[in-house]
């Protein structure tokens, strides 16, 4: 069992509304969502698992950039959901949203090869980012990727400045592993290989990284 409190798209739920607005404008989002849909690479073979999926902003992407793949998202926040349901709705495509938290990927039931998950793991406690990690890699069919883009080692001190922005919404104690660049570790102790940084891009609330591991 785990704990199933969350912390909301912007740490308090009355901003829900103000999302994809703020992320646009505070995430040089239209830079950092390409690189990750490149990264990605969807084929139409891929059962992809976006976990922390929120309003649904990758997951509609990666459906419009490979119609083929079979998508699925799963969020515990019933309003980011369904505000998902509606972006996949407004573009015309079929993504399957589901309730589920990222500790427990089975809830989504697919076998997925690629499972994804973007500003997701910053926002999350320790243990949870833990047991986010491990339910990936157990998710995930061998050969698998995870993929990542999120906040991660805030390496210079403009950087860490900028990053102070998402502390105050998100809370410190949640935030500052990541600042530190906790992730790959995590990635390695769940068992993931071939652990890589490969983009870091500099943004006005801090840098965000896109990592991707396979499980072998
Ligand atoms: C900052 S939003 C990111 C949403 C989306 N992935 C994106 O790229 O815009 C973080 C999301 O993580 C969700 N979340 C929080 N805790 C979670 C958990 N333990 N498992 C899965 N999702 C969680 C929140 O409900 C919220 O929708």
């Amino acid at each position: 069992m785990f704990d199933r409190a969350y912390v909301p798209a912007l740490g308090d739920r009355r901003l829900t509304p103000f999302y994809d607005a703020t992320v646009s404008l505070m995430t040089c989002e239209r830079t950092w969502r390409r690189a990750f849909i490149k990264q990605i690479d969807p084929t139409p073979r891929d059962v992809i698992l976006d976990v922390g999926c929120g309003t649904g902003t990758l997951a509609v992407m990666l459906k419009q950039a490979c119609p083929g793949a079979s998508i699925y998202g799963i969020d515990p926040d019933p309003e980011v959901l369904s505000r998902a349901e509606l972006k996949a709705r407004d573009a015309d495509v079929l993504v399957h949203f589901a309730k589920g938290f990222a500790q427990d990927t089975a809830a989504a039931r697919v076998r997925p090869n690629k499972v994804v998950s973007s500003l997701v793991l910053h926002q999350v406690p320790s243990l949870a980012k833990r047991g986010a990690i491990l339910s990936a890699f157990a998710a995930l069919r061998p050969g698998g990727e995870f993929h990542v883009a999120d906040y991660g080692e805030q390496k210079s001190p403009l950087m860490r400045f900028a990053f102070r922005q998402v502390q105050a919404l998100d809370g410190f104690a949640n935030t500052q592993p990541n600042a530190d660049g906790i992730l790959p570790a995590l990635m390695a102790e769940a068992g993931f290989t071939d652990i890589r940084t490969n983009v870091v891009i500099p943004t006005p609330t801090g840098a965000i990284s896109l990592y991707s591991a396979r499980r072998t």
